[in-house]
């Protein structure tokens, strides 16, 4: 080879990226919690710190219920599981976690992953392929996208939540439009705006296509029992795949995907990220199971969780903070720009807050945000919390 450059010269932007953030103090990309002492607050850097960026939107994680699950499953069934499924067999946990998510979904099939990125990955690579086209929402997970890109399909982005851009993709897709796959979410992550899934299930009845709807962060905080966002507008019947995480509302890793189309049992066959990965711990999946009970049997929680978020959005939005679109557990904070972001989210862990700093290529629009997720187990004081910080830097 003639060229000169290292293996590593590519890590150069990188690297001045992750200088100029030490230099400025408390990078936001290396935050360690010392200490965690609730699901709403840790140590940081020695100071009580109220956590505004968890995505714990039940506050299950300290759960009294769900450690007791997790001791016991780790005393009886040891750490690990050492191995995948397929090759070194399932513990009993997983069947039956698989079976009442179904049961929680009214469907017929669920399968579960040991992440949710992976839960994406799994099911989209083993369900396309090369020659299959995918529209695919603009603002759509990286892992949804990495789905996508592993399968080998034609992959089509349609401007983000544009129901008239999706339909002139699928006009433009002629034959093919019939075995397409569209894919989006329910509440997205950075904004906290919802799918006008209502409008997409028209149009994937209309063209005969498929719809897949990553419902991550809106499990345990849309529909009538928490199903998401599908189940707030009366749709989970006509969505061809929900796939959700156990890393938000049930405080816990993991993930899953439930279907009525007999074909996800044949995914296990032909999915490289659910084969050739260890399964998810026991201890993991016995406090996902009890959290996944509480989600069930405690609607007061999503009901705080709500309260706690109007709260929260009506306090930033009396600062004249410039909001996303719609109240929900996410309330992002869109900033001038990239120093701003810092500069902000800095003097923000200085007040006791510590957001989530979101800037390109993380970000939609190519914009600045500090983001807060909202959960149950904020108390009002702390929401009151945050919401001074922010008076401090708004202006
Ligand atoms: C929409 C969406 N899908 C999937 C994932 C991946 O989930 P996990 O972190 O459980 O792997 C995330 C995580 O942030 C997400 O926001």
């Amino acid at each position: 080879m003639s060229d000169n450059k290292s293996l590593f010269d590519k890590f150069e932007a990188s690297a001045a990226i992750q200088k100029h953030l030490a230099s400025s103090g408390l990078d936001p990309t290396h935050v360690v919690i010392d200490e965690i002492l609730s699901a709403t607050e840790g140590k940081i850097q020695g100071k009580t710190t109220i956590l505004a960026g968890t995505n714990n939107y039940l506050g299950l994680t300290f759960n009294e219920d769900c450690i007791e699950a997790g001791r016991r499953s780790l005393l009886t069934q040891g750490t690990g599981t050492t191995g995948s499924r397929m090759a070194n067999g399932s513990f009993d946990g997983h069947v039956a976690l698989e079976r009442e998510l179904a049961e929680f979904y009214g469907t017929r099939h669920c399968m579960i992953f040991s992440t949710g990125y992976t839960a994406n990955l799994g099911i989209l690579s083993a369900l396309l392929e090369p020659g299959d086209a995918v529209l695919l929402d603009a603002d759509a997970h990286a892992s949804l996208y990495d789905g996508c890109r592993m399968s080998g399909a034609d992959v089509y982005r349609f401007k983000h939540n544009d129901v008239e851009a999706l339909a002139k993709r699928l006009r433009r897709l002629g034959e093919r439009a019939k075995r397409c796959l569209i894919i989006t979410e329910g509440m997205y992550s950075i904004l906290g705006d919802c799918a006008p899934l209502t409008e997409m299930v028209e149009l994937k009845e209309k063209y005969g296509a498929y719809l897949f709807v990553d419902e991550a962060h809106s499990l345990g905080v849309f529909g009538e029992t928490g199903r998401g966002v599908a189940e707030d507008l009366g749709l989970d019947d006509k969505i061809d795949f929900i796939v959700g995480t156990f890393s938000k509302s049930l405080g816990a890793t993991g993930g899953y995907c439930v279907s009525n189309h007999e074909v996800l049992n044949l995914v296990r066959y032909a999915s490289r990220p659910y084969i050739f990965t260890a399964s998810p711990s026991p201890s993991v999946i016995a406090t996902t199971r009890e959290a996944l009970r509480q989600l069930k049997n405690r609607p007061e929680l999503r009901e705080q969780l709500w309260n706690n978020a109007q709260h929260l959005y009506a306090g930033l939005k009396a600062l004249n903070l410039h909001l996303g679109p719609d109240i929900s557990p996410v309330v992002a904070v869109r900033m001038q720009d990239n120093e701003a972001a810092l500069v902000g989210w800095k003097k923000l862990i200085e007040e006791g807050v510590y957001t989530n700093m979101i800037v390109p290529p993380a970000s939609p629009d190519g914009s600045s945000f500090l983001r807060c997720s909202v959960s149950a187990a904020h108390t009002e004081a702390q929401i009151e919390k945050i919401i001074a910080a922010f008076r401090k830097i708004s202006g």
